[in-house]
């Protein structure tokens, strides 16, 4: 019989890792939860503190092509089923963006878009019916950010991608659901602000990183298009939709 499993990107740390402790405790029906990220000891220190379900450990860097043409190759020797993915990984830069390097733009676009979108595309034909794609975007997604360009328009991307993808499989019943969190307090923060101080409105919206991966599975589960936790990114959900987004730049 085929493995049922769960792959997680990003599982070392924030979001990804959460997601992985809350599935932990939920997951009934599913052998393996495959644990993707390059640092390896976070991942085994997370793969030694499951209780319910066994994990995998994939140390890699999925924005190097010959690592993921190996992922592939063992999707392809394992022939698993998979019940939900998770592309959790991601990295901001905030400044202006001239004021970035080139390296810290294109690492952007690799790895939030193209590694996404590579993961996506390469995890597919293993999906089962009745199965879950959860895509970790952003509230950067609903409209463009002034000192966030690239990283906004990336989000953007994965929040367009995403709700298309959803359209064409729906005859499937592969259900993809986008997250848009506002800042959440994990280890992005810091390396998105490069170490200085958080802007005070942001501060002040920043929410746990808990809650968050909570209602994402919840509305996963009830085959949701969007995820977005907390009033006030709601009111930039909304405010995006019938504001001329001018005004936010
Ligand atoms: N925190 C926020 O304020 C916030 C808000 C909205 C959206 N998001 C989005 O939420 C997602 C999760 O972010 P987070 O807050 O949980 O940040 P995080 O704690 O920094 O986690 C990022 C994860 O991505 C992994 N990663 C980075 N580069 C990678 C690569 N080349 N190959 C494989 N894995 C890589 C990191 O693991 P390694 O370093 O071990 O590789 C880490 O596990 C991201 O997509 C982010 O854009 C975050």
């Amino acid at each position: 019989m085929k493995k049922r499993i769960v792959i997680v990107t990003g599982a070392s740390s924030g979001m990804g890792q959460e997601f992985v402790k809350q599935l932990d405790k939920c997951l009934k029906t599913v052998d393996e939860i495959w644990l993707i990220a390059r640092r390896k000891e976070r991942l085994q220190e997370l793969q030694a503190s499951m209780e319910h379900v066994q994990a995998r450990v994939l140390s890699m860097d999925i924005c190097n092509d010959s690592e993921l043409n190996m992922f592939e190759s063992l999707l392809q020797t394992e022939q698993p089923q998979v019940r939900l993915l998770i592309n959790a990984a991601g990295v901001g830069r905030a400044g202006r963006f001239d004021a970035i390097t080139r390296n810290e733009i294109i690492n952007m676009i690799d790895l939030n878009v193209k590694a996404l979108v590579t993961v996506t595309h390469m995890v597919l034909p293993y999906m089962a019916r009745r199965s879950n794609i959860i895509q970790v975007a952003s509230a950067s997604a609903f409209m463009p950010q002034k000192e966030f360009a690239v990283y906004a328009a990336s989000k953007s991307f994965v929040l367009s991608f995403s709700k298309a993808l959803r359209a064409e499989l729906k005859d499937t019943r592969i259900f993809v659901t986008t997250v848009c969190p506002g800042p959440v307090d994990t280890e992005f923060l810091a390396i998105s602000n490069a170490g200085q101080e958080q802007k005070p409105l942001k501060k002040l919206v920043t929410g746990k990183v808990e809650p968050v991966v909570t209602k994402a599975l919840r509305d996963a589960k009830d085959g949701k298009e969007l995820s977005i936790y907390g009033l006030p990114m709601k009111a930039v959900w909304v405010a995006s939709k019938v504001l001329p987004h001018n005004l936010f730049l």
